[in-house]
């Protein structure tokens, strides 16, 4: 039995091939690599001495989906698939509601034709908009999403248990994630991101490594500690190990499970440059700019219920994260380029 992995070439993918293969479990992937480099998976295949069968292809392509089943026995899918850039929503949103929606349709639709009926979804702690509690239990409301993409998270975690419901024989985990970084600690897998980062951590590494001048913070006026805005920020190869333990839920016929996956600890933006100051005794310049049109101040969860339920908790601490970040960059100055 295998697990197929849409998006497994990417950022949490990658790392997630890695934890299932050293958990034993056949790997597929399918990336149209839109985001990737198929290079991680030879790093996959070097971390762990095993082998993924990769198919180079869309989830809005049937042909391709239909292929991929016929040829392997699989048994659950992890959908990583999805384009994932906040900014770029706001200004193509058809393509984002195509690509993420449309393309999980395809996906869901070949999987029940071929009697594969669990699914792990890559979900977001940003369903929750401006959480009405913190830290944000699964109970807390979904909220009003700031911009398209958030929207194809809440929209297709109502699809995905809509589905379910009708069908019981689903079984469907949402995992919302906060927010992921680090890299594995070999420093030869990690995050690889197109042009100037939007994310924190990427961009302070690209500040480290001295492709740009500065950090700017945006914000510090925030109802916060320190003004600035407050993440729960969460280590990539945790994260992955999140859904090796979703899978187990999964075999145990879960039927419709809702995982928060963060550590339950808030950092500020200030917080992290000083944990990355220290880890990594690097100096990181930066300047406080204007708010980020639609930030929150505050974001981080309770994760007890994945530790009650999944038997998973977060193991590495913000200075593993930093240290593992900035591994990744500095031996891979131009990601898998190099
Ligand atoms: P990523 O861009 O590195 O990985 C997504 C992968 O999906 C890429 O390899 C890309 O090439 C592939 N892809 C995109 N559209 C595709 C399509 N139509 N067909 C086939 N492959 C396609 O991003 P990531 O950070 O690894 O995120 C993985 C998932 O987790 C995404 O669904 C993302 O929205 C979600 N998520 C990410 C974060 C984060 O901060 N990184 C937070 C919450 C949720
Ligand atoms: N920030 C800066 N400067 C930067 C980049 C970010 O000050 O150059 C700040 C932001 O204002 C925010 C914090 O750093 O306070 C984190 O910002 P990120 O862009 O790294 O992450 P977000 O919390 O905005 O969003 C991320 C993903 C979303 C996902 C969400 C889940 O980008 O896709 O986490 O919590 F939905």
């Amino acid at each position: 039995m295998a697990i197929l992995v849409t998006g497994g070439a990417g950022f949490i993918g990658s790392h997630t091939c890695v934890e299932l293969l050293n958990a034993n479990y056949e790997v597929v992937v399918l990336d149209n690599l839109h985001n990737a480099s198929e290079k991680s998976l030879d790093r996959v295949k070097e971390l762990t001495g095993k082998d993924v069968k990769f198919y180079k292809g869309d989830i809005l392509d049937r042909d391709i989906l239909n292929k991929v089943f016929a040829e392997n026995k699989i048994d659950s899918c992890i959908h990583f698939a999805g384009l994932k850039a906040v900014g770029e929503s706001v200004q193509k949103p058809w393509e984002y509601y195509e690509n993420n929606i449309a393309g999980t349709l395809t996906l869901v639709d070949v999987m029940r034709k071929n009697n594969c009926k669990n699914i792990i979804f890559s979900s977001s702690a940003t369903v929750y908009g401006n959480p009405a509690e913190i830290p944000i239990t699964e109970k807390c409301p979904k909220g009003q999403c700031t911009n398209p993409y958030g929207w194809t998270k809440s929209m297709l975690e109502q699809i995905l248990s809509d589905i379910q419901k009708a069908d019981n024989e689903w079984n469907v985990v949402l995992l919302r994630y906060f927010n992921p970084i680090g890299a594995h600690p070999s420093g030869r897998m990690g995050e690889n991101p197109n042009g100037i980062p939007n994310n924190l951590m990427p961009y302070i590494t690209q500040v480290a490594i001295g492709k740009l001048p500065e950090l700017g913070v945006f914000g510090d006026d925030y109802d916060t500690p320190d003004g600035t805005g407050v993440r729960d920020y969460i280590h990539v190869v945790d994260l992955a190990q999140g859904h090796v333990a979703a899978l187990k839920k999964i075999e145990e016929n879960a039927g419709l499970k809702i995982y928060n996956l963060g550590t339950g600890v808030g950092y500020s933006v200030l917080d992290i440059v000083k944990n990355f100051e220290e880890a990594n005794d690097i100096k990181i310049p930066y300047q406080i700019k204007p708010r980020r049109a639609g930030d929150i101040a505050t974001c981080y969860s309770d994760a007890s219920l994945a530790k009650e339920e999944l038997g998973w908790s977060a193991k590495y601490g913000i200075k593993e994260m930093c240290a593992d970040s900035w591994r990744w960059q500095k031996n891979n100055p131009n990601g898998y380029e190099d």
